[in-house]
């Protein structure tokens, strides 16, 4: 048996090695820390303190920054690393500054402590989603300039913008239809991706794009105990079944293994509302006049919105079914040139072979590159015409974006800023393509 004298030694010198481990001098992890620290977790997310760490970290790496208030208090910062041609089309890093809440009891590490286990595990709400590569970007820059003596022919801009995860409409949709965002000239852009549980890191090149649908029916109220054609309930009834069995065929799909989730379209009722109240509930023996169901729908940017809304104006709305609809549309589907709003990942794209090199060059390798199911602030980027991958360097790592006890491992952060380093410097360096008609 060990003396408890030992015992306590041993642990006191792990605290004691862990406490001088705190102290250690600033370091990538030690900066990643502090970022994440900031409260910057809805509803209330302080943008003030975050932003001025940025622009110490960017300002003492010599980059120059700038921020701009399109919506008071919710600021854009934007730090550059001016390029040699500065004429040529930038490179544009985003990344957002918010996260969505956290539940700190269901935490076993306060969500903005940034605790590091022994293990190199850094807990923190928004580790994954996405301070990490709003940090990991001014890392590499950093160890481009200071270690390579790199410089860039491009010029290289970071973004870092408020209220993404509200939909950023008082952010990078502001931001990027603003004057300011046209004069960056940018002709390639990343943004967030998505941790990836196995080795290959994965990349985005479109994201879906959220409709709210809501039909209603109206019809003859009518007794409960009678059975007439076209009432409210029944018309809407109809309705629901034909968009069941559209949502069973893109299903198929996805069962069969012929597509990913976020290649279909998705359609999925939210609420259902009919009937006539009573004080005990609900009027049961009448037929209500008016029904009405909502629908959250998500399309891949191959769906045509025209054949979607004559879908819906035909068959799941029809007026000659009594039958009315609003689509409320959270974003677009095609670009100022009528083009879907994606990425090409192929030959096609020269930006993207650059950047699948410089990737490969670290030992790494990208996964097929996938839509993401769900929106990001890439949408108003791509929306412009500008080729832009959502790309989040973590492999290895479970997927915990939104979740409890979000984390991410100190090697897989610093392996990221290698990544960078290599992405950064490939696409900064690129002279190939002057003008975006990609
Ligand atoms: C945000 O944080 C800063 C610095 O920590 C503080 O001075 C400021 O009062 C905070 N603002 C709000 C609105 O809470
Ligand atoms: C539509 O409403 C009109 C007027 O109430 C009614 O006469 C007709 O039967 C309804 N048609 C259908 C298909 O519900
Ligand atoms: C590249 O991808 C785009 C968009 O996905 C597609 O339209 C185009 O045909 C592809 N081009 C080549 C050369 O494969
Ligand atoms: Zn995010």
């Amino acid at each position: 048996m060990a003396s408890p004298f030992l015992g306590r030694f041993f642990v006191f010198s792990i605290i004691f090695f862990l406490q001088s481990q705190g102290e250690e001098e600033e370091s990538p992890i030690t900066r990643f820390q502090q970022y994440l620290g900031f409260k910057t977790a809805h509803p209330n997310p302080n943008y003030t303190a975050p932003i001025s760490f940025l622009v110490d970290q960017a300002q003492s790496i010599g980059l120059t920054t700038r921020t701009m208030e399109y919506v008071s208090g919710k600021p854009v910062l934007l730090v550059t690393w001016l390029g040699s041609d500065p004429k040529l089309p930038s490179i544009l890093l985003n990344s957002h500054l918010d996260s969505v809440p956290a539940e700190a009891d269901k935490w076993i590490h306060p969500p903005f402590s940034a605790h590091r286990t022994v293990d190199g595990l850094i807990y923190a709400r928004g580790a994954q989603d996405d301070k990490c590569i709003g940090v990991q970007y001014l890392e590499s820059i950093r160890n481009l300039k200071s270690r390579r003596g790199f410089s860039p022919l491009r010029t290289v801009h970071i973004s870092y913008v408020p209220d993404e995860e509200i939909g950023g409409f008082d952010g990078m949709a502001k931001f990027a239809a603003s004057s300011d965002f046209a004069e960056l000239n940018v002709g390639f852009a990343m943004d967030e991706g998505q941790a990836s549980p196995g080795d290959e890191f994965r990349v985005f090149f479109a994201d879906r794009t959220p409709w709210e649908l809501v039909i209603r029916a109206e019809g003859i109220p009518g007794h409960g105990a009678k059975l007439y054609d076209n009432g409210a309930m029944e018309n809407l009834m109809k309705s629901v079944e034909l968009i069941s069995m559209f949502r069973e065929t893109q299903f198929d799909f996805v069962k069969a293994g012929k597509a990913a989730n976020s290649q279909v379209i998705s359609v999925n009722p939210v609420y259902l509302k009919a009937g006539t109240p009573s004080n005990t509930g609900f009027v049961m023996n009448m037929q209500p006049s008016e029904a009405e169901a909502g629908y959250d729908l998500r399309l891949p940017p191959m769906a045509d919105p025209d054949v979607i809304k004559t879908r819906i104006s035909q068959e799941w709305a029809p007026s000659i079914r009594n039958m009315t609809y609003t689509i409320k549309e959270k974003g677009k589907l095609r670009d100022h040139l009528g083009r879907p709003i994606m990425t090409a990942t192929n030959d096609s794209n020269p930006w993207w072979s650059v950047f699948k090199q410089a990737v490969e060059a670290t030992g790494g390798k990208l996964a097929k590159p996938e839509i993401l199911a769900s929106t990001t602030d890439a949408r108003y980027i791509r929306t412009l015409g500008i080729p832009l991958v959502g790309f989040s360097p973590m492999i290895n790592t479970p997927i915990l974006l939104h979740d409890h006890n979000e984390f991410l491992k100190d090697t897989v952060f610093l392996k990221g800023i290698e990544v960078y380093e290599s992405v950064i410097s490939a696409l900064s360096s690129f002279e190939g393509v002057s003008d975006q008609a990609i």
